[in-house]
């Protein structure tokens, strides 16, 4: 298949604002022709194409949720178990109840808060959404996220757009065009190049029908952050690594309620090992253990940000682990960040799912 790449960098917040509140003409040519090309790309998946896009997390491959067949063919596209569940994107929070019959006080105080913006709520779904979409369960995950072109591409679009992330399975989630350009240009319709993922991991997820709200994936809007809002606790699902530092045998027993956290996703061509201890000496120990197999032939990449760079991290850790792999490096040493901070403890679960939970604590 011909994917077409259609480049909307120029539509921007700012781009926008200029256009519109100042009615500057350069910025209303720039953003007329981004907008042209989003309008191609939302008729595509009217008519049952898949369209990758950006988002501030990381790049979404694109499916109206309410087709079947199209999201049958993202499956595909990603060559990802059908069990999966899809996260579904709305343009504005009133389409909510396109997806659910059970709007709670919760879920629209959640929404005011932190949408548009890196959550998922997952909550009961309407019979009509399809559970091709929802990987055979009742509930679906929703979520409005704060990107322009993902917002204008779903407006135009006219539906709500099921779409996991635009890398293939098994492979790092993409946070730059490039990335799902390399993954998938020849397998959908059409692929927007837009800027950098801003976020780049992930977002949080939570079950918003468990009592009290449960987060089954952690990201950068923390259990913390949820549980000020609503004035409630937040649970996290054990399947996730504990606060306390790493705990890998339980990560691994625990049956992730969010099917997606089960699968060696994240995954590096690399071996990876992660190193745990004290800042000056992962360091050290990091740079013994390159030089010991460099001595033996072995190709060595270093992951090691500064202790408290979490915004950093998040932002660069797929990126990273995609150009080791292009480098073609065998082995990856990883310093782990403190998992205290919220953000920390979202970047370490990345990080151990990558190592294949190898871990040397010092
Ligand atoms: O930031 C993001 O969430 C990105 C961008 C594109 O929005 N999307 C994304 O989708 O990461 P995906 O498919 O790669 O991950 C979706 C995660 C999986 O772990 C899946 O199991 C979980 O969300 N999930 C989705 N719907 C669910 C549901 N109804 N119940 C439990 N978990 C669900
Ligand atoms: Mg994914």
């Amino acid at each position: 298949m011909e994917t077409k790449i259609l480049d909307v960098r120029a539509l921007t917040e700012e781009t926008l604002r200029r256009a519109q509140v100042f009615c500057e003409p350069d910025a209303a040519r720039v953003v007329d022709d981004a907008m042209e090309k989003i309008r191609e790309a939302a008729a595509v998946l009217r008519s049952g194409g898949l369209v990758a896009f950006p988002t501030e997390t990381v790049y979404g491959l694109g499916a109206d949720a309410f087709n079947e067949d199209a999201v049958r063919r993202v499956y595909e596209a990603k060559g990802r178990p059908s069990d999966n569940p899809m996260i579904v994107h709305i343009a504005r929070a009133s389409d909510l109840s396109l997806l659910t019959a059970k709007l709670t006080p919760d879920i629209v105080r959640l929404a005011d808060e932190y949408w548009p913006g890196p959550l998922t709520m997952v909550i009961s779904k309407r019979e009509e959404v399809p559970i091709r979409t929802t990987g055979g369960l009742d509930t679906v995950g929703v979520r409005l996220p704060d990107s322009p072109v993902a917002i204008e591409l779903i407006r135009l679009a006219g539906t709500p757009i099921a779409a996991p992330s635009a890398n293939l399975s098994g492979s790092p989630s993409p946070t730059k065009a490039e990335h799902v350009i390399a993954d998938l240009d020849g397998k959908v319709e059409v692929i927007l190049v837009g800027p950098d993922s801003r976020v780049g991991i992930e977002s949080t997820v939570v079950d918003m029908t468990a009592h009290p709200p449960q987060i089954l994936r952690p990201g950068v809007i923390t259990a913390d952050d949820l549980a000020q809002t609503l004035d409630v606790t937040v649970g996290i699902d054990s399947a996730i690594l504990t606060d306390d530092g790493v705990d890998p045998a339980a990560a691994i027993a625990a049956a992730p309620r969010a099917p997606g956290m089960k699968y060696r996703h994240y995954a590096p061509k690399a071996e990876m090992v992660v190193i745990e201890g004290k800042q000056e000496r992962v360091r050290a120990e990091i740079s013994r253990l390159k030089s010991l197999n460099e001595g033996i032939g072995r190709r060595v990449g270093v992951m090691l940000f500064d202790e408290k760079a979490y915004t950093e991290a998040a932002r660069d850790f797929y990126a990273m682990l995609r150009d080791m792999d292009e480098s073609g490096v065998d082995l990856i040493l990883a310093g782990a960040l403190a998992a205290s901070g919220g953000l920390g403890f979202a970047v370490m679960n990345r990080m151990m799912k990558a190592a294949g939970y190898k871990i040397i604590r010092i």
